[in-house]
């Protein structure tokens, strides 16, 4: 099915980049967050002018289409074609002035991912797939690495924004894998990390208590570039579970073993 979902992946495609430019101009400008739900929990205006750029894009050319975006800027129209948007992901890294966050759209029919797009806005690497069709980065196509074992790995993972007054925070399970790994990042963009894990240059990645703008499109990039993603039981992800565990497949049983119990 070549050309199945083309022309929804040239609007997502779009639609992140003019999205990117807003980004660029904002930091530019100078960035000042606000908190939402917790203390270390930020948004921006970028957020939602970010936001305010990609949903009329895609209101406009699917007009029946139902919009899920992180600042609420979405609809509830009922069809079985839904959009995920994140119009900024690692607020944190994009408040402070580094430069490394993402815009994340994802379209989902019937609640499967089926078009995924991962805007690397400061490196303008644009990572696309459509169910079925691959994985790619600014059009060349992309796989997860081949690294066999865990203990040769590069991993990333990322903490919770309750992780101040939740004990259960990831802090023991990143510790652990620090030790059985050859390293582990923590990114603050559940987007590229996922990214990173399809196009090969991080072997594996989990979160825990996500929401499902951060992974929608990075779900789809991993899989259709050859990896594996589950919950941490090993169990089938839907957008509501939150729990993510994405890897290139070859460590992907180790490394669940090691993220027993959950949290
Ligand atoms: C966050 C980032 C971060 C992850 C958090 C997410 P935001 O998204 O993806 O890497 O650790 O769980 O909420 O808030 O920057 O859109
Ligand atoms: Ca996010
Ligand atoms: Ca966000």
């Amino acid at each position: 099915m070549p050309y199945e979902l083309e022309r929804e992946l040239e609007t997502a495609v779009a639609a992140a980049r003019g999205a990117g430019g807003i980004l660029r101009l904002h930091l530019e400008r100078g960035v000042e967050a606000r908190t939402k739900n917790s203390p270390i929990d930020l948004v921006t205006e970028a957020d939602k002018a970010s936001e305010a750029s990609i949903v009329p894009m895609l209101a406009q050319a699917f007009p029946h289409h139902r919009i899920l975006s992180e600042e609420g800027g979405g609809n509830h129209a009922d069809s079985e074609w839904g959009w995920i948007v994140d119009p900024l992901d690692g607020t944190t890294n994009f408040a402070h002035g580094h430069p490394h966050f993402a815009v994340s759209i994802a379209l989902q029919r019937a609640g499967e991912t089926v078009v995924g797009v991962v805007y690397d806005v400061m490196r303008d690497e644009m990572f696309t797939a459509r169910q079925g069709a691959g994985a790619h980065c600014n059009g060349r196509p992309v796989k997860v690495s081949s690294t066999p074992r865990l203990e040769r790995s590069l991993l990333t993972s990322g903490f919770p924004y309750d992780r101040q007054t939740n004990s259960h925070n990831n802090m023991d399970h990143f510790a652990d894998l620090l030790m059985r790994s050859h390293s582990v990042l923590h990114s603050g963009s559940a987007a590229l990390d996922l990214a990173a894990v399809a196009c090969g240059r991080l072997d594996g990645y989990w979160e825990f208590k996500l929401s499902s703008w951060d992974y929608a499109a990075g779900w789809l990039l991993v899989l259709e570039a050859g990896g594996r993603v589950t919950g941490p039981e090993g169990e089938h992800v839907d957008m509501q579970t939150g729990d993510l565990v994405a890897t290139n497949g070859h460590i992907h049983a180790d490394l669940l073993a090691r993220l027993q119990p959950a949290m």
